[in-house]
């Protein structure tokens, strides 16, 4: 794990509050994991020199790429941010996505949920599908980017149906895992997003006896393990989001 001193290479507003911030991490970039996080010290805060978590979008080339929604104080601070401004980020931090998959990749992402999962889809070989959910169309993220990667089929919902299907994720998620199953065919669930619709892609993933692996969101305070501000509670006891996470084996995991 480092603490490095990177500069801001881009830094760019793309509506609907949810930022682009693109930093310089030659050292970092190289060693991280998709689903790992890192934890960005907000300048604009000090002196109590906060940090906020966030997933990793890319990280190629020795640049880092955030996809971040501004929500309070430590994202609205952060927007202050200026290509050629330095910020100091520690990672990589926590436990990614596992990089292999035995069948059909099932990706399921809510709002900023996309991010981990965009950095999968790059690695991860093998038939892949997106699935991207939000309240509206302008919560449908970074559609072009997966689109890049070439073997990434894309399937959408939004609460109001201004796109993809009127409804919740799950809905064309379901319709996918009943047409693979009627094939005969494997699959595994990836997702990344708001609790409830993590609650339900880990029920599928026991309902269904297939490997599902979840992305915790969760608030943190240290990000290493020291403070155990992140608890989520697992068949092993209290874990910790930040060491023992964000990503955990469905399987594994207890809902309030
Ligand atoms: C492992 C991990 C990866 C993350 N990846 C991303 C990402 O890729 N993009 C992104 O936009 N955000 C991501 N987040 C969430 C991000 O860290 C929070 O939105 C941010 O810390 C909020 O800071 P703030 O000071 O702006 O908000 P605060 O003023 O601290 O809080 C504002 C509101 O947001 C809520 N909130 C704060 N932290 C979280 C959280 N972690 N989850 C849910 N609600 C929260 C608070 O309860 C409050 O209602 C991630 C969080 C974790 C733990
Ligand atoms: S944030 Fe401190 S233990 Fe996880």
């Amino acid at each position: 794990m480092l603490n490095e001193k990177c500069t801001v290479l881009e830094h760019v507003e793309i509506g609907a509050g949810y930022r682009w911030l693109v930093f310089s991490a030659p050292v970092m970039a190289s060693g991280l994991v998709p689903g790992q996080f890192v934890h960005v010290r907000v300048p604009a805060l000090e002196p109590s020199a906060l940090r906020r978590p966030f997933s990793v979008f890319d990280a190629e080339d020795g640049k880092v790429t955030l996809l971040y929604k501004t929500v309070g104080r430590g994202t609205a601070a952060l927007n202050g941010a200026k290509p050629g401004d330095e910020v100091e980020v520690m990672g990589p931090l926590g436990h990614g996505f596992p990089v292999k998959c035995d069948g059909v990749a099932l990706l399921v992402g809510g709002g900023y949920g996309v991010a981990p999962l965009h950095f999968l889809a790059k690695r991860l070989p093998g038939k892949k599908i997106l699935f991207a959910g939000g309240r509206t169309a302008a919560d449908l993220l970074a559609l072009d980017r997966f689109a890049r990667i070439g073997d990434v089929e894309v399937r959408t919902a939004t609460n109001d149906g201004s796109a993809g299907v009127k409804g919740l994720v799950t809905d064309p998620l379901d319709a996918a895992i009943s047409e693979i199953e009627s094939g005969g065919g494997r699959m595994e669930l990836f997702a990344c997003g708001p609790d409830g619709m993590l609650k339900a892609v880990a029920m599928r993933a026991v309902e269904h006896g297939m490997p599902g692996w979840i992305s915790m969101d969760r608030h943190m305070i240290c990000g290493v393990g020291a403070c155990y501000a992140c608890i989520q509670k697992t068949v092993r006891g209290n874990s910790r989001c930040c060491v023992e996470g964000p990503v955990f084996a469905a399987k594994d995991l207890l809902w309030e």
